[in-house]
């Protein structure tokens, strides 16, 4: 969730790292702040909320200094203002964190009995005293942090800078990710490869429980028992232009426009469209033992397992359980053996999937993840690595990334469906083509955007909006929803067409806006239904369909949006457009920030 980077440079580093920030914005932006060392002593400036205030403190206020660090912070511990941004310095020495020190409170209450005065709210700070204590006792840099890190519980990614060796950088990761710049003659800390893009592209991935001492000159990795540990410098492949809208008025709207080609390249790694098979990049895994599949996700994430729940179902006949990761450990799932568990996520990150990774690793499952960053912890965790290839990802709310997540998990029913004996080569043949037009299908739903846009004002101004569907079309109107509350701040509920008699019939009027996800196919006409009872109340309906289906049940409505008439099984991935655009629009109307929603982080990396 927050966003780490860590400088050694040959030059005034405060534009570089404000640069690194800017990268990783997308972590978090309740505040920000840098750190350099500047003629022996400490420079710091912070601002809350957006970066755009710490850029403005720094063109008022500029900061010398070679070495710096800077944070950007989605915050826990803490209410997001000036005194709990980061880097805290006490003494000596200035940190950054990423994540949760889960037993700062003893920690805290030790070194208040100390006598120790603390200046913020945050756990960060105690990382802070716990190091300087060790310092003024005469202890080294590395000595006192060696001492320190054994003392911390949960789950953190760390810089520390020291105010007499400005040579010095100092990371630590233990649950959150943290990576290591080579440059020439200067090296760098970052939370991802993608904070470090523009000042390198030599990167190390530290592993859990790491720390690094970085010098201009060295970089020395020590594992989690203080062992020297190699780690391999590779290309990170990410370059600083992916974080540049183009001709795109935000990232979200660029993200929309980018699937047809992402999707296009992602399923290019799962078909053998001229063969009409399906190939999975772990050819050598035999799927042949699994008797169900659990899958566990948050956000976005959730809802693409949710429709790939349907699809494993209906085509492969393999019982499936999904689960929120962040209920899933606590529910104490009964797991037997010869179950694969699929773990779905954006960023492989995210704190709440990554625990419960662990637990179903440690209860034996074999482990399958989709992943969009391939050097992500829960890609390296895995055993199946399935990847997306959406490319690196900026908007909080997930668009391209769902997308990409939703036609990997159509192969892998699609294959399971076969090995399982359920799909003839014919059956699988069908499905590969119907598959094959995804990124075509998608182009022809963003046609439609203007006439998207033209809808949104009618939703901007609701307080409360329903979104109703069936089937796979119900777990997108679940997301359709989230991508609602989510940007435009407006009340929304996705909801299973047939079970909106059994409540929130009560909430319509002609104040809130229905909107039905309703392709035509075999649940065409109970969803209709569900559509005229909504009707019949005085509810203003906004029927998403294709040709046929507006034909036949477009009347009454306020308005339609019109999809291309597709297979069901690829109609949830279609649909996905017209929900994101409908958001997007909508936020747009509304004003608000699009790209970085209040309160909200691209990647959450605590429970
Ligand atoms: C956050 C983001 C969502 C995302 C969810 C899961 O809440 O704001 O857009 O869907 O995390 O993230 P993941 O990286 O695991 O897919």
């Amino acid at each position: 969730m927050c966003g780490i980077v860590g400088i050694l440079g040959q030059a005034d580093v405060a534009r570089e790292l404000v640069d690194g920030l800017k990268r990783l914005e997308y972590r978090g932006y309740d505040s920000a702040g840098i750190c350099t060392i500047v003629d022996g002593q400490f420079g710091r400036r912070r601002a809350e909320g957006k970066l755009k205030n710490l850029t403005a403190r720094l063109d008022a206020e500029p900061l010398k200094g070679r070495s710096g660090i800077a944070h950007t912070r989605w915050a826990t511990h803490g209410a997001p203002t000036v005194d709990n941004a980061h880097p805290h310095i006490v003494g000596d020495v200035a940190v950054v964190h990423n994540g949760i020190i889960e037993n700062f409170k003893p920690l805290r209450d030790m070194l208040l009995a100390e006598g120790r005065v603390f200046l913020s709210e945050t756990d960060t700070e105690v990382v802070g005293h716990l190091v300087a204590r060790e310092l003024e006792a005469g202890k080294s840099p590395t000595e006192a942090v060696a001492e320190v890190l054994p003392k911390l519980h949960g789950a953190f990614a760390l810089a520390l800078l020291f105010r007499n060796d400005p040579d010095l950088l100092i990371g630590a990761r233990l649950g959150a990710p943290l990576t290591v710049g080579y440059g020439d003659g200067e090296n760098y800390l970052g939370s991802d490869a993608l904070a470090l893009a523009g000042l390198t592209q030599r990167i190390a991935y530290l592993e859990e429980g790491d720390w690094v001492v970085v010098r201009r000159a060295s970089v020395e990795v020590f594992d989690r028992d203080n062992r020297p540990a190699q780690r391999p410098v590779v290309s990170s492949g990410v370059s600083a232009t992916i974080t540049e809208k183009g001709n795109y008025r935000h990232f979200m709207q660029k993200e929309i426009f980018e699937q047809p080609l992402v999707v296009a390249q992602t399923l290019h790694s799962y078909l053998k469209p001229l063969q009409g098979q399906v190939a999975l990049p772990i050819p050598d895994f035999d799927f042949s033992g699994v008797k169900r599949v659990q899958i566990v996700a948050c956000g976005t994430s959730y809802y693409a397992g949710m429709v790939a729940s349907y699809w494993l179902e209906k085509f492969a006949r393999i019982p499936v359980e999904i689960d929120y990761a962040s209920e899933f450990r606590y529910r104490e799932p009964v797991l037997e053996p010869g179950g694969l568990a699929l773990f779905i996520s954006q960023s492989g990150e995210t704190a709440d999937t990554l625990a419960a990774l662990r637990h179903a690793k440690a209860e034996g499952q074999k482990i399958a993840a989709v992943v969009n960053v391939p050097t992500s912890s829960m890609a390296r965790e895995a055993d199946l690595l399935l990847p997306t290839h959406a490319g690196t990802e900026i908007g909080v709310a997930s668009t391209k990334a769902f997308t990409c997540q939703l036609a990997v998990l159509a192969a892998l029913a699609a294959n399971l469906a076969r090995v399982r004996g359920k799909f003839s080569a014919d059956d699988e043949r069908e499905i590969v083509s119907h598959l094959a037009e995804v990124p075509a299908a998608l182009n022809a739903a963003l046609n439609h955007d203007e006439a998207i846009a033209e809808i949104a004002p009618l939703i901007a101004k609701a307080r409360d909006v329903l979104y109703l569907g069936r089937g796979p079309e119900f777990a997108m109107a679940m997301e359709g929803a989230l991508k609602l509350k989510e940007i435009s701040y407006i009340h929304a509920e996705g909801y299973a067409a047939g079970e909106m008699k059994h409540g929130p019939i009560a909430l319509i009027d002609e104040d809130v806006p229905v909107i039905v996800l309703a392709p035509s196919g075999p649940l065409f006409e109970k969803t209709v239904s569900n559509m005229q009872e909504v009707r019949a109340r005085g509810g203003r309906i906004i029927l998403i369909s294709d040709a046929e289906g507006i034909r036949q049940a477009g009347e009454g409505t306020v308005a339609t949006i019109e999809m291309p008439q597709v297979h069901p099984l690829i109609a949830p991935i279609v649909y996905a457009v017209p929900v994101q655009l409908l958001a997007y629009h909508v936020a747009v109307a509304k004003g608000t920030d699009v790209d970085q929603p209040r309160n909200l982080a691209k990647s959450v990396t605590v429970e």
